[in-house]
């Protein structure tokens, strides 16, 4: 078992009152949480659902797996755990002909991984350059770090961590690494500080200006984005009519597609307005439980700044003709 630090050992689910209020887990519902972590939101769910409901519970990370035994000998419903990737285990439910009430996404990673040091998630440790969510995978963030060509590392910079000292950074990490490969958190710290004039490190005040950096490398590393648009249509196959869909993303990159995932599959007729009569026939799937995203209180922010940049997004699968 990995070492946790002691204020690893719990991760407070996110907008958790918000999400069970969208969902409306009924009484013997199946369920799927697609990112168990600690099982803060399954708890929830799994209470809701009570002992005739079931709750599939998906995640890469082993060590979530061993919170899931806790969870599963202490909840009434019936539970199951697959230790894999969520578009896979998704894709294998629907093999199975497992149709699901609801389904949901808490993105990213969790208080523990980021706080358990040698997983190499955070800037704030000086821990092996690892950042692999499932540690048997072989792409970790010292290979990406170190192979990458520099203008591919400016535009991941640029891209998943909407860095505007994407290209200095990444020619810095390029110079650095051709004395000595890049090994730890620290070192890429370094490297990022180095790269950056002193009057635009004082503009990150109290953050750190590598955060975005990681946040891409992590990003690539786990593959978050395609697993996110790969996942969202896998949950969408497996949910029963009236079933919901909902997932709590934490930055504009995964915002953007769960919104026009759900806005997409809430469109009727995609005729141009000038079309006399519709041509393409389509008609709405899905009705959108959340117009706008929910965004946490302010009190939600301050007992756990973590959650500051969470959106929630729910839509309800509707029966091919009724009208949202
Ligand atoms: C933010 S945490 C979830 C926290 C959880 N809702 C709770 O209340 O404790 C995200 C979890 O999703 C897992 N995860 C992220 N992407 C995944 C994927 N594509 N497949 C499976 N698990 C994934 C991570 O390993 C992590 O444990």
């Amino acid at each position: 078992m990995t070492l946790v630090l002691d204020m690893a050992r719990t991760h407070v689910p996110v907008l958790a009152g918000e999400l069970i209020d969208a969902l409306d887990p009924a009484p013997g519902a199946l369920a799927v949480d697609c990112t168990f972590g600690a099982g803060g939101h399954a708890r929830l769910v799994a209470e809701r659902i009570g002992p005739s409901g079931t709750l599939v519970c998906v995640d890469r990370d082993p060590d979530a797996e061993e919170r899931f035994e806790e969870l599963a000998a202490e909840v009434a419903c019936h539970t199951r755990f697959l230790r894999m990737d969520y578009t896979e285990a998704l894709a294998l439910l629907a093999q199975e002909g497992f149709t699901a009430d609801i389904v949901y996404f808490d993105l990213g990673v969790s208080s523990m991984q980021i706080d358990t040091r040698e997983r190499g998630f955070s800037y704030s440790y000086d821990a092996p350059l690892d950042m692999r969510m499932d540690p048997g995978q072989e792409l970790d963030a010292r290979t990406v770090v170190n192979t990458m060509e520099e203008r591919q590392l400016a535009k991941v910079f640029a891209t998943y961590g909407e860095d505007r000292n994407a290209r200095v950074i990444a020619r810095e990490i390029v110079r650095r690494r051709r004395k000595a490969p890049i090994e730890t958190t620290g070192e890429l710290v370094a490297a990022v500080e180095a790269a950056l004039p002193a009057a635009v490190r004082r503009r990150f005040g109290g953050s750190s200006p590598a955060k975005r950096v990681f946040q891409a490398i992590r990003i690539v590393v786990n593959d978050e984005l395609d697993d996110l648009d790969r996942g969202l249509p896998e949950a969408w196959t497996i949910l029963a009519q009236g079933g919901r869909l909902a997932a709590i993303s934490f930055h504009s990159l995964e915002d953007r597609r769960v919104k026009h995932f759900l806005a997409d599959r809430a469109r009727g007729c995609i005729c141009p307005p000038d079309l006399p009569v519709c041509r393409c026939g389509r008609t709405p799937e899905a009705e959108l439980i959340t117009r706008r995203s929910v965004v946490p209180t302010p009190g939600e922010v301050a007992d756990n700044p973590r959650s500051a940049s969470a959106r929630l997004r729910v839509a309800r699968r509707i029966d091919i003709g009724e009208v949202a």
